[in-house]
């Protein structure tokens, strides 16, 4: 699989359009980019050179990814196509990270770091290659920044339980959004009612979107230690402003965990310029295995932290009444460590980055544009989340009057369409904008998107979505 040399992918993040006519870059294109046969995810990266205006009068571009690369989306269901729109649920895995677990066992497989003989330090350099994948990734300062979690969910526990039972009193407060996934609430509410801690919700605004107004009024009692919300909504699709939230935060000397569980997959993340204090995601949403995860911290923060589980790997000495721990960042990676799925991510990452992060963020933000254009013409739905399409990702969660999400998805099923419904592990967001929404039913329906999706997909998913209306309609749903 060849792809566009990284020279091209850096010019889409950095040139300003104004400085590029995009007269010239067409003319480019057309002239020199197509005749010469080059891939479709160079005209796109091309693409994003272009002024916002000129890029909606674009053609679409051809797929991204080669549907080679995914053996799992070239299936039938129920004698129709696949159409897999569960990304922000789990992503499907190239080929390359199938082959890169299957090599691993194959080949490698021996328990990491304390093993003299061949196989234990190709298996401990393999592991370790992919924490310095994932750090370059992330744009993290060094390896000892990234803790390897079973997921982002044990990732945000690592935290709780080891800065949180360290550092709150009673009385300090924790700024959550109500737009946050349960793995990013519950953890909270159990260290806070160990602590003492008192918990605060950011609200939505008027575009359903994390309200910062809220933020800045909750961060004016001086009592805030830390603030957890998302990069992305998993349920409101839109992109978060975290360089905001973080300043804001460090101003009222609060600290910063941002969960990129939907961002890191989809849109370039880097650590070290968004200046988080914490930052967690998980593998299996970013093409990698599940079972795999990680944590990035800033280093002293992570170093002054207990360890949150003990056990091998994370001890340096061990005495009958107490231990001393390994330096970092082995002392918060107790026991045998998820070996191959580490391996397995880190051919994930590689696999993004051959792509570049910056033209899978433009693929999607075209297929995003399109997917809320194109839901946006259905009778009496509504869809959650900024309407500004700019700030958002390429999901969109639904409700069509009078129809029950779930019906919907069963129905599309049969169509050979993969949604999700139900709360989205979102209740406090559900519950809120039933409030304010009239919302029938507490849930919504999800369509979320990836790289290997493609406009054709949309155009046959909004067909299967007609029918499936009509069908439940006639059937008298709900
Ligand atoms: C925004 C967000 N945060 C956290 C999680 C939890 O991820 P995991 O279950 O992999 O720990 C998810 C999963 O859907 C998510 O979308």
């Amino acid at each position: 699989m060849a792809y566009v040399s990284s020279p091209f992918v850096i010019l889409s993040g950095r040139w300003k359009t104004s400085f590029v006519s995009p007269c010239c870059t067409k003319k480019f294109v057309a002239r020199w980019a197509k005749p010469h046969g080059m891939p479709s995810r160079f005209l796109i990266t091309c693409a994003t050179l272009l002024s916002e205006k000129q890029r909606t009068n674009l053609d679409f571009p051809h797929p991204l990814v080669d549907k080679a690369d995914f053996p799992i989306l070239q299936q039938e269901i129920d004698g129709k196509p696949l159409i897999y729109f569960d990304s922000a649920a789990t992503s499907q895995k190239p080929k390359a990270v199938l082959e890169a677990l299957q090599n691993f066992y194959l080949h490698d497989n021996a328990n990491v770091h304390r093993g003299a003989h061949t196989l234990s330090s190709r298996a401990t350099e393999a592991y370790e290659g992919a924490r310095q994948s994932l750090q370059r990734f992330i744009g993290a300062a060094s390896r000892e920044q990234v803790i390897f979690t079973r997921n982002a969910t044990e990732a945000i526990n690592l935290v709780a339980y080891s800065w949180g039972l360290q550092n709150l009193k009673p009385g300090d407060e924790l700024v959550l959004a109500i737009s946050n996934h349960h793995s990013n609430i519950v953890p909270w509410q159990l260290v806070a009612a160990r602590t003492g801690a008192v918990l605060k919700y950011i609200d939505l605004d008027d575009q359903q979107q994390d309200n910062l107004d809220t933020l800045k009024l909750l961060l004016d009692s001086g009592k805030v230690r830390l603030v957890s919300c998302c990069h992305v909504s998993n349920v409101l699709g839109y992109i978060n402003d975290v360089h905001k939230v973080i300043q804001w935060a460090h101003s009222a000397g609060a600290l910063v965990l941002i969960d990129a569980c939907q961002s890191v997959p989809h849109i370039p993340v880097n650590v070290t310029e968004m200046d988080c204090d914490f930052l967690v995601a998980s593998g299996h949403k970013m093409c990698g295995p599940t079972g795999i995860g990680f944590l990035y911290g800033k280093q002293h923060l992570l170093e002054s932290m207990p360890p949150f589980l003990g056990g091998g790997e994370m001890i340096a000495d061990v005495y009958e009444n107490y231990s001393t721990f390994a330096s970092l960042p082995h002392k918060l990676e107790a026991g045998t460590p998820a070996i191959a799925e580490a391996v397995g991510l880190g051919a994930a990452v590689e696999y993004l980055q051959s792509i570049g992060m910056d033209v899978i963020h433009s693929y999607e933000s075209m297929l995003s544009e399109y997917l809320y254009g194109q839901l946006s013409t259905i009778p009496n739905i509504t869809i959650y989340g900024p309407k500004d399409v700019k700030k958002r990702a390429a999901l969109c969660s639904f409700q069509i009057q009078g129809i029950h999400p779930s019906d919907l998805a069963s129905i599309l099923d049969l169509e050979g369409v993969a949604i999700r419904s139900g709360h989205h592990c979102a209740q406090l967001l559900h519950r809120h904008i039933q409030g304010s929404d009239g919302m029938v039913v507490m849930g919504s329906a999800r369509a979320s998107l990836y790289m290997y999706n493609t406009k054709e997909e949309i155009d046959a998913f909004m067909v299967a979505l007609g029918r499936s209306i009509d069908m439940l309609w006639k059937g008298g749903a709900l």
